[in-house]
């Protein structure tokens, strides 16, 4: 049952709609005043009077229309300070959001909100024999949390990996290949090998600037079609998605579309074409621009001096493919902010080109992620490979667990579950704009705000439940605020579903996990559950804590991270 919309509906404001007040109605943080409440500040202008003398007065028109003492939900209603408070009657509360819980299981906190709506996420976007590296975390963790966030909600979720296979560096490493390359060393170093060849090839040529000619013709060839050079960037193309698996194996990432930049090499034409036609395009400096000045951005380039296109070329050429193959309601770019202004601007030009969809796109922006030990440069080779990090990461997982419990069985899969549920983890948990610094130490401390903490009070719930059993039939008994505390934060995963979606951040699913777990334990320790006063009350938290299990999993699913039955 939804106690806001419940609330809002005993609550009348002239102009101001249920879904209004559905959004304002909050969950205070004192439960002492109330369990709901509607802050009045708001509608004081509109209403031209005081925000105490309004919540005086709904107070007053709600009590003349229903009794407290026979409402189904609601116990009290009192008016302080300009906040109409609601405190409710636990126990149908209580019953309603387990019997939910238990009878929806993994189905908890989806819903069709979604239905018939289409949204793509362009994620992950890894370009061609380069590092997968800590820079990329961000956008595979949070493409991957959001696309399977929209599917919950029943929305249909395109993922798109827009790869970067296009441009003069695969004309450098046909050169570098030829001349220092050996096939079977890239085929077993796979990425490494390759990036091994870019790196040398940007120091030879320094010494030797004719080898940038040489990269450049090159590239000339794969675009004229080549047979060799063309086989030559499919093999590189080849070798590096073979590599990248392992790493979205373990992150659990799914893709629908592989389709990347050199895909769309023969779809810019019309795009071209159509700009000049609306006479879009200008000259500058013999570069094709569309001029963006009134809007305080510098040019688009869409084409250079030498007719050759550029990133937002294809990525207009892309978007358009997307609209009409997808007919998308949005198409979401999860891209550091470092992008910001090429998005506004590729979406200024097919706004200014007429296209009423350019409106349904959305750049999600998000910050960096650098690891203590300092920053990376793909050129100079410095650089900090994701599956380090997470190979680390399972390490260090590994030996905290066999220190904390060596006679665990399944240690390895533990530590797996573990230590990448930590790189995701350290990387959502923040709301996304934030730049992270990873700290190996942080994400797996198992009592700080992290999954692994989540994880453990999992298996600690998983425990119980294998001692007292999968409760089916259960009373409310007279009830502490422990479990009051948990079951309203349990509650709250539909909506917090839905927030994660609308702000595309799923940060809030992570923050409800710990919060969720936190509870938990708040109840399991200072709560008898399997040694209860009795019967009854011990048959309740045993649903209790198979329901909180039950959200704990759901959150956990949509991030992506497993969760072990023990640790
Ligand atoms: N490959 C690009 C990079 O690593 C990201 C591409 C993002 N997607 C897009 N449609 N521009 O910087």
């Amino acid at each position: 049952m939804d106690y806001k919309k419940y609330i809002a509906d005993k609550i009348d404001i002239e102009g101001v709609s249920k879904d209004e007040l559905c959004e304002l109605i909050a969950l205070p943080p004192n439960t002492e005043m109330g369990d709901y409440a509607l802050p009045c500040f708001k509608f004081a202008k509109v209403l031209r009077k005081s925000p105490v003398l309004i919540a005086e007065e709904l107070k007053n028109s709600i009590m003349s229309n229903i009794i407290p003492m026979s409402d189904e939900v609601i116990s009290e209603v009192s008016a302080v300070n300009g906040y109409l408070n609601f405190k409710i009657k636990k126990d149908g509360f209580v019953r309603a959001t387990l019997d939910k819980i238990l009878a929806e299981k993994e189905g908890f906190g989806a819903s069709d909100i979604g239905k018939g709506k289409t949204v793509c996420l362009d994620y992950s976007s890894i370009n061609i024999a380069k590092p997968f590296h800590i820079g990329h975390l961000s956008t595979t963790v949070l493409g991957g949390a959001l696309y399977r966030i929209f599917n919950f909600l029943g929305y249909k979720a395109v993922g798109i990996n827009h790869l970067g296979d296009y441009g003069t560096q695969f004309g450098k490493l046909i050169s570098a290949y030829k001349r220092w390359g050996d096939k079977k060393t890239i085929e077993e170093g796979g990425i490494r090998a390759l990036n091994e060849l870019y790196v040398k090839f940007h120091q030879e040529a320094e010494v030797h600037p004719e080898y940038d000619d040489e990269a450049r013709a090159y590239f000339k060839k794969i675009e004229l079609g080549d047979e060799e050079c063309l086989q030559l960037f499919h093999w590189f193309k080849e070798l590096t998605l073979k590599d990248v698996q392992k790493i979205y194996d373990m992150l659990d990432i799914r893709f629908d579309s592989y389709a990347g930049e050199s895909f769309y090499s023969d779809k810019m034409q019309p795009i071209v074409d159509e700009l000049k036609e609306k006479g879009l395009l200008i000259e500058s400096r013999g570069a094709q621009v569309v001029d963006l000045e009134e809007y305080g951005m510098a040019p688009c380039i869409i084409l250079k001096s030498d007719g050759t296109s550029l990133y937002a070329t294809r990525d207009m050429a892309a978007a358009q493919y997307r609209k009409n193959t997808y007919d998308f309601d949005k198409c979401l770019y999860v891209v550091a902010y470092q992008q910001n202004l090429h998005f506004k601007q590729f979406f200024k030009v097919l706004e200014l080109m007429g296209k009423d969809w350019a409106k349904d796109l959305v750049h999600v922006a998000y910050g960096m992620v650098s690891l203590e030990e300092g920053t990376m440069s793909t050129r100079k080779g410095n650089v900090v490979f994701l599956e380090d990090v997470i190979n680390k990461c399972i390490e260090k997982a590994y030996t905290i667990i066999d220190e904390k419990n060596p006679e665990l069985e399944n240690k390895t899969d533990v530590a797996q579950k573990v230590g990448v549920g930590a790189v995701i983890f350290g990387a959502l948990y923040n709301n996304k704009i934030k730049d992270i610094v990873f700290s190996y130490d942080k994400v797996l401390n198992f009592d700080g705000e992290t999954s692994v903490y989540v994880q453990y009070t999992c298996a600690r719930a998983n425990s119980v439940l294998q001692k007292g059993g999968i409760v089916t039939n259960y009373e409310i008994p007279e009830l502490t605020a422990e479990e009051i505390e948990l079951v309203k934060a349990i509650a709250t995963f539909p909506e917090t579903v839905e927030t994660a979606a609308e702000k595309y951040e799923p940060s809030c699913i992570a923050r409800f996990a710990v919060d969720v777990a936190q509870k938990f334990n708040k109840f399991y320790f200072n709560r008898k559950i399997l040694a209860a006063e009795d019967e009854k009350t011990k048959n309740f938290r045993l649903a209790l804590t198979n329901a909180t299990l039950q959200a704990l999993k759901n959150a956990f699913a949509l991030l992506g991270i497993g969760i072990p039955e023990k640790m």
